[in-house]
């Protein structure tokens, strides 16, 4: 299949994309979190092509965009008032909410799920092409499964060119994470995924939430999590990955000691943590100077390692907070819950 890369985002190509969404193509479009992959999400042929292109298993359902908040009831019904002021404060932005499902989403879209994630992104270019479809689109991260989600053209590309109708380049996801994923069907909004939506900003708006026990454990292939994409082996470099968590000192102390262990055996070494930490590592990457900046470069970091040759990398993970949970769930899973405390 020849893919068109769309790299001048005038109005007219914005439109062209669209219309590929339209008549069932496949389009990959830049949102702020990460790249997402859609089609109409109103078609089982057309969503059904997007698990092809993937290699996804159909078991894990996708979310669904669109340009407008005002339109989710188009997607969801009996939206409380929670959920409302949620999409008030929140969208357009990094944001996902689990909603009961219209009848006109497909089962194809919900894995046969009685609910639906509905996402109105935040990026300018993203939101000219949902409403240029004129459709809600169904929407998982555009890379290859298994690979990590990606935060750049480049890294769309390299998974789905020839695999895929349409790639939309505009830069660099800004946030860098998924979005958060709040069930709001229940009792107490619960967080199934941690994003740049942290669990205080949805206190702040609905006075109660709380996490998904899932979300900092691993999860065994027959345990059944309420979002049913955590039981996968997400975000794997080929590198192995390894977190030592704690306080910094200590964190980078242990770094260094493992390093130069497996120097000595011959191993390429790639460390991901806040400072050049110079112990001679073949590829150091900078963790930046918060865990926003953490989260911008942590997939394209995991890229980046592999196309190296990096053997083994050990990620720092010094700074706790609630924005630090998106970042530690994800590194978590890259490290296939490898993850070495230290004091
Ligand atoms: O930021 C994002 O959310 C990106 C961009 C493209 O919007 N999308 C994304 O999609 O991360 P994906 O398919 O990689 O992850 C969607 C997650 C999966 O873990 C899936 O299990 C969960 O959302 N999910 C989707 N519908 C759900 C539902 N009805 N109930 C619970 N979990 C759901
Ligand atoms: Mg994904």
């Amino acid at each position: 299949m020849d893919t068109l890369i769309i790299k001048d985002l005038t109005e007219e190509n914005i439109k062209k994309a669209g219309e590929i969404i339209k008549k069932g193509g496949l389009v990959a479009f830049p949102t702020e979190t990460v790249y997402g992959l859609g089609a109409r999400a109103d078609s089982d042929e057309a969503v059904k092509n997007i698990y092809k292109a993937k290699g996804r298993p159909s078991d894990n359902p996708l979310i669904v965009h669109i340009a407008d908040a005002k339109d989710v009831e188009k997607v969801a019904c009996e939206v409380s008032e929670d959920a409302k002021k949620m999409l008030e404060k929140f969208a357009p932005g990094p944001l996902t909410l689990i909603l009961k499902k219209q009848s006109t989403i497909s089962d194809t879209v919900t894995a046969g799920l009685s609910t639906v994630g509905v996402r109105i992104p935040a990026c300018e270019v993203c939101r000219k092409f949902l409403a240029s479809s004129g459709v809600p689109v169904a929407a998982p991260s555009a890379n290859l499964s298994g690979k990590p989600s990606p935060t750049a053209p480049e890294h769309v590309i390299a998974d789905l060119s020839g695999r895929v109708d349409a790639i939309i380049c505009a830069g660099k996801s800004s946030v860098g994470v998924e979005s958060t994923i709040i069930d709001m069907t229940g009792d107490v909004p619960t967080i199934l995924r941690p994003g740049g939506i942290t669990l205080e900003d949805v206190i702040s708006v609905c006075g109660r939430a709380k996490y998904d026990e899932h979300i900092l454990r691993s999860i065994e292939m027959d345990e059944k999590p309420k979002c049913p994409g955590m039981k996968y082996k997400h975000y794997a470099p080929d590198a192995e990955v390894q977190v030592i968590e704690g306080k910094k000192e200590a964190v980078e102390k242990e770094i260094k000691m493992l390093l130069e262990k497996k120097k000595r055996i011959g191993k390429r070494v790639g460390v991901l943590a806040e400072e050049d930490m110079n112990f001679g590592a073949d590829l150091f990457i900078s963790s930046g100077k918060d865990n926003k900046e953490f989260a911008a470069c942590l997939f394209s970091a995991l890229r980046k390692f592999d196309e190296e040759n990096i053997d083994v990398v050990f990620a720092e993970f010094a700074r706790d907070d609630s924005y630090g949970v998106a970042v530690k769930n994800r590194l978590y899973k890259a490290a296939g819950n490898k993850v070495i405390y230290v004091d």
